[in-house]
């Protein structure tokens, strides 16, 4: 009886031992080598500490994810291990990936890939790509499939509110979500420093507003360099000649120049005007300053530059005949300068136009003859009319003067225009 006792025990270890020999694990400890683990050894380990790699046996309790990473047959930790994100996760494609999750892949022969979806979205995990498959790259190293993909993806600010107006390229700078292969933009919107909207044109979120089909004029697009959309809500574009009175706005200007009030995101230069008011006072100074704008019916003229609005001040009429060129009729000429005579007394920046015997005539009234003012100044009149304002003389003439008309008249026109021909 003891001895069949004894002997069952003995089976029962020899039972255990042999066991314990068939189950003892091998891992992989890199670079093709491998080592048996101690008989109470589950696991092989991979396990990443900034940037370095190591495998082993799994005897470290503290080995997690997402960078240690552990299985359980032969050798299986000899495969790469690989960062992992799918096409549903932004950041697999706005970011190189580098924060993204950590796998061990399937197989020793597995590559870590990045694949770029039909959606210009990304995917990374274990996988070899296609042969001249250029929407796809893989290779050979652990979590080497790191990396903005691909490699022009444009990087735009993407941001909104109070921290958009500090831009941090650390956590702002980032690849658009949705890979565009040419034509991508950047965008820029805002209605003041604290609440600016920066991201990409391209970008499928509903708050998008400056999406490729926005008619929005405050956005501002950009596409020449990553980070192009970095322009604050405003900011001062440079200088011009500021005065509004005739002792120190002389008609052509010198001395200094002073600096305009910054300028909103949407505007790309700095402008200056020079005005003429009336009486012929001049007036200057920065476009983005003159409440009402700066335009032709309000006697104002805008360059652009900084201390660009140093010139005489010149009032402008459609001058020309309809005898000498025919695009007269319809006003098809530009504006040219009047004589400074132009800027004061009763005609001051006045223009006419008016038709005599078929040939239709636009100037300055400053130099028109003494029947013609008279003419063009009687509302009634079918002959001519004067108008206020810089080439304000636009009024179109139906019809065309006949060559006999013309010559028959010449003589007349001459003597009454003289300073028209
Ligand atoms: C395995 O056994 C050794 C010694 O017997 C011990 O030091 C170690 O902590 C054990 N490891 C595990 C994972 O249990
Ligand atoms: C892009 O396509 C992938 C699958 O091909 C899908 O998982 C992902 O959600 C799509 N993303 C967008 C923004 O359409
Ligand atoms: C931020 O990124 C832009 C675009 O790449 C670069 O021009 C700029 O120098 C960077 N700024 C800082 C502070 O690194
Ligand atoms: C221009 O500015 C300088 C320095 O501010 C000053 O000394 C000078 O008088 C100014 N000139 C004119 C014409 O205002
Ligand atoms: C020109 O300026 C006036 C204000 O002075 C403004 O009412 C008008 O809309 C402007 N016209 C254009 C074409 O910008």
């Amino acid at each position: 009886m003891q001895t069949h006792k004894l002997s069952i025990l003995l089976a029962a270890l020899i039972a255990i031992s042999h066991y314990k020999d068939v189950a003892a694990l091998t891992c992989s400890t890199g670079a093709g080598t491998s080592q048996a683990c101690a008989d109470n050894v589950t696991e092989c380990f991979v396990k990443t500490d900034n940037g370095a790699v190591t495998r082993g046996c799994s005897t470290d309790p503290a080995c997690a994810p997402p960078n240690c990473l552990k299985c359980n047959t032969d050798n299986c930790n000899a495969a790469l291990m690989c960062k992992q994100c799918d096409a549903s996760q932004p950041h697999c494609g706005r970011t190189t990936g580098a924060s993204s999750s950590n796998m061990i892949c399937g197989s020793p022969t597995q590559q870590c890939a990045i694949q770029l979806q039909s959606n210009g979205t990304v995917a990374r995990g274990c996988w070899n790509c296609a042969a001249n498959d250029a929407t796809c790259k893989s290779c050979a190293t652990d979590n080497c499939n790191v990396g903005i993909f691909p490699e022009n993806r444009r990087l735009c600010y993407q941001c909104s509110g109070e921290s958009c107006s500090n831009l941090d390229n650390s956590t702002m700078l980032l690849g658009c979500a949705i890979y565009q292969a040419t034509g991508q933009k950047c965008y820029t919107i805002g209605t003041s420093a604290t609440a600016m909207q920066r991201g990409c044109q391209s970008d499928t979120a509903a708050d998008n507003k400056c999406s490729a089909t926005s008619t929005d004029a405050n956005c501002l697009y950009c596409d020449n360099d990553n980070g192009c959309n970095n322009r604050p809500y405003s900011r001062v574009l440079g200088s011009c000649y500021k005065c509004n009175d005739n002792d120190k706005c002389p008609l052509q200007q010198a001395g200094n120049v002073t600096e305009c009030a910054a300028a909103v995101y949407t505007q790309n230069v700095n402008s200056c005007y020079t005005q003429l008011l009336a009486n012929g006072v001049v007036a200057r100074g920065c476009t983005n300053e003159l409440t009402g704008g700066c335009n032709a019916s309000n006697n104002c003229d805008a360059c652009e530059g900084t201390s660009c609005n140093a010139a005489a001040a010149v009032f402008k009429c459609l001058i020309c005949r309809s005898d000498y060129f025919a695009g007269c009729r319809e006003g098809h000429v530009g504006q040219e300068n009047c004589p400074s005579s132009s800027l004061s007394g009763p005609d001051a920046m006045k223009c006419f136009s008016g038709e005599w015997d078929g040939v239709v005539i636009r100037g300055c009234l400053s130099e028109a003859s003494d029947v013609m003012k008279f003419q063009c100044s009687k509302a009634s009149s079918a002959r001519c009319t004067e108008c206020t304002g810089m080439g304000c003389n636009t009024e179109s003439y139906s019809g065309a003067g006949t060559l006999q008309q013309m010559a028959l008249t010449l003589f007349a026109l001459i003597c009454i225009v003289h300073k028209y021909i």
